[in-house]
C-alpha cells in the first residue's frame, strides 16, 4: 500500500483533499502519467492538489509540468477552517496566490500559476495527459472548463479526475459526465468524492456545447442523475447518488453550489 511518507514534502502543503485522493493524485503522476501530456488542476487553492501531482512527476522524472489554475483567494471562514489548523501562520487580507507561490516553491519551474477566473481562460493547446476538475462549484462555470481544456485530451491515455462527483451540492458534475458518457469510461471512486475517468475519445467543443448542463430544467437533471444511480449501484455509490438527487430536489432551479441548503 502506498504510505504517506511516500507523499514527501508535499504533505506541508495544506489541502482539502481526503488522504485517499491525496494518494492518488500522487500514484497518478508517479506511476501511472507517461509524460504523453501535461498535468492541469483546476482549483488548487492553497496548492495542495499540484504538490501532490508535483511530487509524484518527480518520481517519474517525466518533463511536463503541473499548471495550477486558480483565483487564489481565501475567505476568514476558510483560513480559519482549512489553512490554519494545517500549520498556516494567521495573516491578513484574502489573496492566497504568494502563500501557494511560497508553498509549492520546492517544486520550482515544474509549477505553472495561472491565476483568475477559469472558465474566462484559456489553454494554449499542449496536449493534457491528466486533468483534475476541483472548481465545477457551478453548473454555467463547469460547462466553459470542460469546452476549454477536454479537447485537449488524449484518447486512449488521458485520465479526468472529478473530484466533486459526489459531492451532495453539485449535482451537474455526475449529469455532465453521464451526458459525455460516450467519450469517457468510469475507471474507479476514490473516497470521499473522486471518480476517475478514461477519456476514450476526445468531445469536440460541438459535442461539448451539447452535452451542457447549466440550462437543462430539474426535471431532465435528475432524469440524468437516475442513469447514474443506475449506472454506479454496483459501485455501491447508490446512496451517495441518493443525496445528491435528494439535494437538487431541496433546492429547486439552484445552479451554483453555495446557494445549496442541506435538506
Ligand atoms: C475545493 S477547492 C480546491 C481544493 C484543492 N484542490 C486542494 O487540494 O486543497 C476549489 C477551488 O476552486 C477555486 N475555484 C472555484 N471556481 C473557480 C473559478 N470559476 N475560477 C477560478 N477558481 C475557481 C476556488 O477558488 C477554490 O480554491
Amino acid at each position: 500500500m502506498l504510505m504517506d511518507r511516500a507523499l514527501g514534502k508535499a504533505r506541508a502543503v495544506p489541502t482539502m483533499l481526503s488522504g485517499e485522493e491525496q494518494r492518488l493524485y500522487y500514484w497518478l503522476t508517479a506511476f501511472w502519467a507517461e509524460g504523453a501530456g501535461e498535468i492541469v488542476d483546476l482549483g488548487c487553492f492553497a496548492g495542495g492538489s499540484t504538490a501532490r501531482l508535483a511530487e509524484g512527476l518527480d518520481v517519474s522524472g517525466h518533463d511536463v509540468r503541473v499548471h495550477a489554475f486558480d483565483r487564489f483567494t481565501a475567505g476568514e471562514d476558510v483560513k480559519r477552517s482549512i489553512l490554519y489548523p494545517q500549520g498556516i501562520a494567521p495573516f491578513e487580507g484574502t489573496d492566497i496566490l504568494p502563500l501557494a507561490q511560497d508553498l509549492l516553491a520546492p517544486w520550482g519551474e515544474r509549477i505553472r500559476f495561472h491565476r483568475g477566473e477559469i472558465d474566462g481562460m484559456d489553454w494554449g493547446g499542449d496536449p493534457i495527459e491528466l486533468l483534475v476538475m476541483d472548481a465545477s462549484k457551478a453548473a454555467d462555470t463547469m460547462d466553459r472548463m470542460a469546452e476549454t481544456f477536454l479537447p485537449h485530451l488524449v484518447p486512449g491515455r488521458s485520465l479526468l479526475v472529478q473530484q466533486d462527483f459526489l459531492h451532495w451540492s453539485q449535482p451537474w458534475v455526475p449529469v455532465q459526465m453521464e451526458r459525455l458518457a460516450a467519450f469517457f469510461t468510469p475507471l474507479v471512486h476514490v473516497p470521499r468524492d473522486t471518480l476517475v475517468f478514461l477519456c476514450h475519445r476526445r468531445p469536440t467543443r460541438e459535442e461539448l456545447c451539447a452535452a451542457r448542463t447549466a440550462d437543462l430544467s430539474d426535471e431532465v437533471l435528475l432524469s440524468y442523475l437516475e442513469m447514474a444511480h443506475e449506472r454506479y449501484a454496483d459501485w455501491g455509490l447508490a446512496a451517495r447518488l441518493d443525496e445528491t438527487i435528494l439535494g437538487l430536489r431541496a433546492n429547486p432551479g439552484k445552479r451554483r453550489a453555495f446557494q445549496f441548503k442541506r435538506p
